[in-house]
């Protein structure tokens, strides 16, 4: 095992469940959260259908109090590829949480009963966890929100009709609106709420869901302070600064630098990641931050897709329509990436860093000659987004210690368009047969090319751009 005299001391992981609080002295780097629920703490309510995120029939809820919000952010999440020690600090909720037949069924459940929504019931949880924390982030969704949240949660049986039926019928919130206890205050809220009004908890906070714990929240050493892990296979380190991400870097080059796990998990399965140090990089504020500037939007490596489409959307907001050409295309690809359980996750760094030839934004980012910013202990550098960058699938041309820290993506200008496209199996939940990037720049307002860049990528060849066709292209008429 690799050493490091910071390694000696480790922490518990410490993270809650259900509102119960978990605390594991040594928890295993390569142990996911599905695995730790059904296997240790013999919760069985999440099931285990594919194992590898492309069923939703493990989904939960991940809640982590956002320091800078001053917010609490709920997301659905596939526990197979959730790594258990990524989990200090954050409150987990899955079905177990949310109703049984014993305590009580939630308005969710009740729907899927009395809709026929269900038949072997195996997909039942995760498509209640998905329908979940649409409601907790979105008291009234629209159908098309119900659709895009259950988008990734494959049903075998009943189809799908009963199943959206059931939870457009869902009323959903609590009585007290933007009273709600959830909002308040929590648990302590509650208790003043049922003080005054005479009632039990059970009838006051009719949703029954389970508070955001408060020592999640007025403990800032769960997001502020550095955590390191060990078990049995290894020791899981996780930086909050960026220069104790690269000194890490700098001393473990072949350990990964890990976010939301949806490539890295499965690499580190087959033995393609082999370290026995693993970081996780997704508390670093450079990592975190998003910026308009003169240059263009730059965001952060450890912005979730999730997070990434609605900064583009404010982003396109707050631009032009000549300017905001790249951002569109950007958006549209994200629309149509994994589910939303894999955007709730998957990073906009980690997707280009694990290199993938058939990797959804990559082909975008390359034509709109996207800003790669990359550091390392020693040096700090800009790299121009190409082809070159990619050396094969899972490899790019960057040295082991090297880290990406953000990316910026330039604004379009007047005559230039750019767009995206993606073929794939199935549209919102899977990996590119074949996609696009393409753009192309007008010469003032006639049909003449003065540039054109196209780059493919796909399932099983390398990535590249159509050169011949640029320089054929020049200066010729476009029909
Ligand atoms: C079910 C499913 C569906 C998917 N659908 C799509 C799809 O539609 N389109 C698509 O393009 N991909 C898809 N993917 C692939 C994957 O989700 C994406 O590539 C994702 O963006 C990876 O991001 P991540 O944060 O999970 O990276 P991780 O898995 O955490 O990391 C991936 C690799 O990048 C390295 N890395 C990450 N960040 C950095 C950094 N800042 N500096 C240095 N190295 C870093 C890690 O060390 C690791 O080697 C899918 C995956 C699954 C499981
Ligand atoms: S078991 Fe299929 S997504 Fe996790
Ligand atoms: S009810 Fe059987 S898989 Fe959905």
């Amino acid at each position: 095992m690799e050493t490091c005299q910071q390694l000696e001391q480790h922490n518990a992981l410490v993270f809650f469940l259900n509102g119960r609080k978990i605390v594991e002295p040594y928890p295993d780097a390569r142990v996911n959260l599905l695995h730790y629920l059904r296997q240790k703490l013999h919760q069985t309510g999440t099931k285990e259908g594919c194992g590898q995120g492309a069923c939703g029939a493990c989904t939960v809820m991940l809640s982590r109090w956002d320091q800078t919000s001053s917010t609490v952010r709920h997301v659905s999440a596939n526990a197979c590829l959730v790594p258990l020690c990524s989990l200090y600090g954050v409150a987990v909720t899955t079905v177990e949480g949310v109703g049984s037949v014993q305590n009580g069924l939630h308005p969710i459940q009740k729907s899927l009963v009395d809709s026929g929504g269900m038949q072997c019931g195996f997909c039942t949880p995760g498509m209640v966890m998905s329908m979940y924390a649409l409601l907790r982030n979105k008291a009234q969704p629209t159908p098309a929100d119900i659709q895009q949240a259950i988008g990734g949660n494959l049903c075998r049986c009943t189809g799908y009709r009963p199943i959206l039926d059931a939870f457009n019928s869902v009323v959903s919130g609590c009585p007290l609106g933007e009273n709600c206890c959830q909002n308040q205050g929590g648990q302590e809220a509650l208790e003043k709420q049922t003080e005054a009004d005479g009632k039990s908890e059970k009838e006051v906070c009719q949703a029954q869901d389970p508070i955001f714990p408060p020592e999640l929240q007025l403990s800032s050493a769960y997001s502020s302070t550095r955590a390191v892990f060990r078990g049995e296979s290894g020791v899981w380190i996780r930086p909050v600064t960026l220069t104790d991400l690269l000194d890490l870097k700098a001393e473990h080059p072949s350990a990964p630098v890990v976010m939301g796990n949806t490539n890295a998990g499965y690499r580190m399965k087959i033995g393609q990641l082999s370290s026995d140090v693993v970081i996780q990089g997704t508390y670093i504020p450079e990592l975190r931050a998003t910026e308009m500037s003169a240059a263009g939007l730059t965001v952060g490596a450890a912005v979730t897709l999730t997070e990434l489409e609605n900064i583009l959307t404010d982003a396109i907001s707050k631009t032009n329509e000549n300017q905001a050409q790249h951002f569109c295309a950007l958006k549209k690809m994200i629309s149509e990436f994994g589910s939303l359980q894999i955007r709730n996750v998957a990073t906009v760094g980690g997707n280009i860093m694990s290199a993938e030839s058939n990797g959804d934004l990559s082909p975008v980012l390359i034509v709109t000659g996207a800003i790669l910013h990359i550091a390392s202990k020693t040096t700090k550098k800009e790299v121009t987004m190409t082809t070159e960058f990619f050396c094969g699938s899972w490899k790019i041309s960057l040295q082991a210690e090297e880290v990406l820290v953000s990316i910026t993506i330039p604004y379009s200008k007047k005559n230039e368009f750019t767009v995206g496209f993606k073929q794939c199996q199935r549209i919102g939940f899977d990996r590119s047969v074949v996609n696009a990037g393409m753009f192309v720049r007008f010469h003032d307002n006639n049909q003449l090319v003065d540039e054109l860049r196209l780059c493919y990528g796909g399932d099983g060849f390398k990535r590249c751009q159509a050169r011949r066709s640029l320089q054929e292209s020049s200066r010729k008429v476009m029909v």
